[in-house]
């Protein structure tokens, strides 16, 4: 932001301001669980991929304030493309979504014909229309043992998640090699030192974190398990292995218990923040919400490709898509 910019925001009461413009605007501010303490405190809802995902789709409001990455916000605008979606920072992106260049998926799906493509959520709205059934970290389990037994199946873009899938359905995937940066960043040195630390603390992981951190988790699963079950374990302290930006719901909901995040390296944690979630703010928050810039905007052929593999996710998700068989569900996808 220019320095124009700041000065013309010095003074204003942006939490005000965005509250007046939540009205005018007939906006919906939706937060991932990594966003800044302010965001999440201002945000009508907070909830991990898929929650957020369920929300987008069924908002009745005019505009989706996405505070959250870049794939978030496409989903949210693939789903409900009448609606006026902004995020506070475009350049808010992701390491799996780099990781996995559309035109190197289309390719990788086109050498394996036989095989379906169960694709992460965090990827482009590119990717997501060279497969056939998009899953987020807690829906995928359901969906792979949804899928019949002898389906072949490839797994992109996170290897770790892949490789914890496989493990716990015991089904053979093809990893595609994307990695997560901040879930990749803890140190297993650091964390047994402060398992030494505390030994009656449990350890609750996100399944992005690599085998090295899982090996030494009591519980693993989305952001939103991962909190259920900060919640509800009698344990007093807990270990937290994900971005700690989450922490900042356990201590809303239960201020009596210590959570502690996962160290990095640096036997810290400070490594671990998500460098894209961290470039949404409050102000940048108040100029989309001002502007309604900058907005996401997905090409009419590309969202109808795309929608098909998310509209499975949520179908098997709920319940309401139980008969996967090949012929039916998945039908081949078509060219660019
Ligand atoms: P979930 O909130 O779905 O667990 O995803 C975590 C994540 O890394 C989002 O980028
Ligand atoms: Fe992407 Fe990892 Fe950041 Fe989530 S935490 S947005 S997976 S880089």
């Amino acid at each position: 932001m220019d320095a124009r910019r700041r000065e013309t925001l010095a003074g204003l009461d942006l939490r005000a301001e965005i509250e007046r413009l939540r009205k005018e605007r007939n906006a919906v501010i939706l937060a991932h669980y990594y966003q800044t303490p302010e965001l999440q405190d201002l945000a009508d809802f907070v909830g991990d991929s898929l929650e957020l995902s369920r929300k987008a789709a069924e908002t009745n409001a005019d505009v989706i304030a996405f505070c959250g990455v870049r794939f978030m916000a496409e989903v949210a605008k693939i789903l409900s493309p009448q609606k006026i979606v902004i995020l506070p920072d475009m350049d808010a992106g992701c390491s799996l979504e780099d990781s996995c260049p559309p035109d190197e998926f289309g390719a990788f799906r086109a050498a394996h014909p036989d095989h379906i493509s169960l694709t992460y959520i965090n990827c482009s709205a590119a990717v997501k229309a060279h497969s056939d059934i998009i899953v987020t970290s807690s829906s995928a389990e359901k969906i792979i043992n949804a899928l019949p037994k002898d389906q072949k199946i490839l797994f992109a873009p996170d290897k770790h998640l892949g490789a914890w899938l496989s493990k716990k359905t015991g089904r053979e995937m093809l990893l595609w090699d994307g990695t997560c940066i901040v879930h990749e960043a803890f140190s297993e040195t650091e964390l047994l030192k402060l398992k030494a630390l505390h030994p009656d603390a449990p350890v609750a992981a996100h399944p992005e974190c690599p085998a090295h951190i899982l090996d030494h988790a009591d519980m693993i699963g989305s952001t939103s398990a991962i909190l259920k079950f900060a919640l509800e374990s009698p344990s007093q302290t807990i270990i937290v292995a994900t971005e700690p930006h989450i922490i900042h719901q356990m201590e809303k909901a239960a201020p009596g218990k210590t959570f502690i995040g996962a160290p990095g390296a640096d036997g810290k944690c400070s490594c671990n923040m998500c460098p894209y979630m961290a470039l949404n703010t409050l102000e940048k928050l108040y100029l989309s919400l001002r502007d309604l810039e900058p907005r996401i905007e997905v090409p009419e052929a590309l969202r109808l490709r795309a929608l098909l593999p998310l509209n499975r996710m949520l179908a098997i998700a709920s319940g309401a898509a139980t008969d996967l068989t090949p012929a039916q569900t998945f039908p081949p996808v078509t060219g660019d």
